[in-house]
């Protein structure tokens, strides 16, 4: 174990139909304007933004939109969400979408409290937030854990760096699994993989011994596995959802990092891939995952060979150690490829929606690589050109 500190995390209310619960238990009669923020509008069609408002009027609350918050979203979003906040003296944002929307409020939450530009406070200045608005995240697609931690990845379009913030905690969450059951199946199972993602981010980390906090990893890593196929078989399994939405918070909310050094290097590529080209966070991760770990094999040998037998059941039994690691390897790919994610750069350019650069484009990737943020590495310090490899083998 490395040394840790444990603080409280926010207040959860976790059910089918919890939400009148969590609003009767958390919201104060002092609260008279809530923000409601939003994405494209998923939580109109689905009648989670009526129910919210019937509720408000239900104690003669006053709201105001603030909608169009777009997955990966922008620093002059969240400019804008801010003024929104201090101009209708919000008192409460209640922030109901997925890690967009939420990093998207926790970061206004801040941004209205103070006229400093949050962005050189973080990044040149290192002052970090000391106050914000209160803050509500209701979960409706789930994958990040962005609702049980402070971090916001937030895309600053000028300087095309998408990098992590810090913004404010929420003050409580609401996570109905049932809310999920109308998030397409695409976005689903790639939210399920950032999961996967944040798990294996943490369990590569040092210290190489196994403590408590890698095998309550393992355990969650086998569960998002088989609920992922669950889900595929079953859309309409709640059951499912509710535990594909708990190991999202369990992955993101500090749980599995105790006593535990991560470098999340993974996720530095992916934000640059993602700052470059708009793609869907867990599509990108799940293109650099495997490549990645093929370039650290034989610098955490014996941590990939355990992943292959407890994580993915490799008959590791008579093989080198080397060869369990390259098939616990082998195991990730072929489960990628099961679930219908993509496995290179090209088939991720096939499945944007909305990409602005061609992930594909060499001269492109070198640019990410060299942007990208590059950690002490808990097996191996890569360079900028060992990224620009990683990033032309996935092509
Ligand atoms: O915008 P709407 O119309 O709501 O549609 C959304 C959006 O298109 C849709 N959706 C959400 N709930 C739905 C639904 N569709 C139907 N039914 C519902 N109930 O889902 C789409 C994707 O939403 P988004 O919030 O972008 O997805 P996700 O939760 O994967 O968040 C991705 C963002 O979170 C950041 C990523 O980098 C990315 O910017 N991350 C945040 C983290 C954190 N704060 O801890 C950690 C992660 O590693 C990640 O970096
Ligand atoms: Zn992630």
């Amino acid at each position: 174990m490395e040394t840790f500190q444990y603080m409280g995390m926010p207040k959860v209310y976790f059910g089918q139909g919890i939400l009148k619960t969590a609003l009767d238990a958390e919201i104060p009669e002092t609260v008279h304007t809530v923000m409601i923020a939003y994405g494209g509008g998923s939580i109109k069609r689905t009648g989670i933004f009526d129910s919210i408002v019937d509720y408000l009027s239900s104690r003669n609350m006053k709201y105001v939109e603030f909608s169009g918050i777009m997955p990966n979203p922008t620093y002059a979003k969240v400019q804008e969400g801010a003024k929104l906040a201090v101009d209708a003296q919000v008192d409460l944002i209640l922030a109901v979408g997925g890690g967009s929307v939420i990093d998207c409020c926790k970061v206004i939450a801040v941004q209205a409290k103070t006229d400093k530009d949050l962005w050189q406070s973080e990044f040149v200045d290192h002052i970090y937030p000391t106050d914000h608005i209160p803050l509500a995240a209701v979960t409706t697609v789930s994958g990040t854990g962005s609702e049980m931690n402070n971090g916001a990845v937030i895309t600053n379009e000028s300087t095309l760096q998408k990098n992590g913030m810090l913004g404010a905690m929420a003050d409580f969450v609401v996570l109905d699994p049932s809310y999920t059951l109308t998030v397409p199946m695409m976005q689903a199972v790639s939210g399920a993989f950032d999961t996967l993602s944040h798990c294996m981010e943490t369990y590569f980390g040092k210290p190489a011994e196994i403590n408590v906090s890698d095998e309550m990893n393992e355990s969650v890593m086998r569960n998002v596995i088989r609920n992922i196929r669950a889900m595929i078989k079953d859309p309409k399994d709640v059951k499912v959802r509710s535990e594909l939405m708990w190991d999202a918070s369990m992955a993101e909310n500090g749980i599995l990092k105790i006593g535990k050094i991560t470098d999340f290097q993974n996720h530095m590529l992916e934000h640059q891939l993602g700052a470059y080209t708009d793609c869907n966070h867990g599509q990108g991760l799940a293109v650099i995952h495997p490549t990645v770990y093929r370039h650290l094999l034989k610098d955490n040998t014996a941590r990939f060979a355990r992943f292959a037998k407890e994580v993915f059941g490799v008959d590791t039994e008579g093989k080198s150690e080397e060869q369990a690691a390259s098939e616990g390897i082998d195991a990730l790919q072929a489960f990628i490829r099961e679930i219908g994610l993509p496995c290179t750069l090209t088939e991720l350019k096939n499945n944007m929606r909305h990409g602005t650069g061609d992930p594909t484009d060499p001269e492109l990737l070198r640019k990410i690589a060299d942007s990208t943020i590059i950690t002490k590495g808990c097996a191996r310090q890569m360079d900028a050109d060992e990224i620009y490899t990683i990033l032309t083998e996935c092509i």
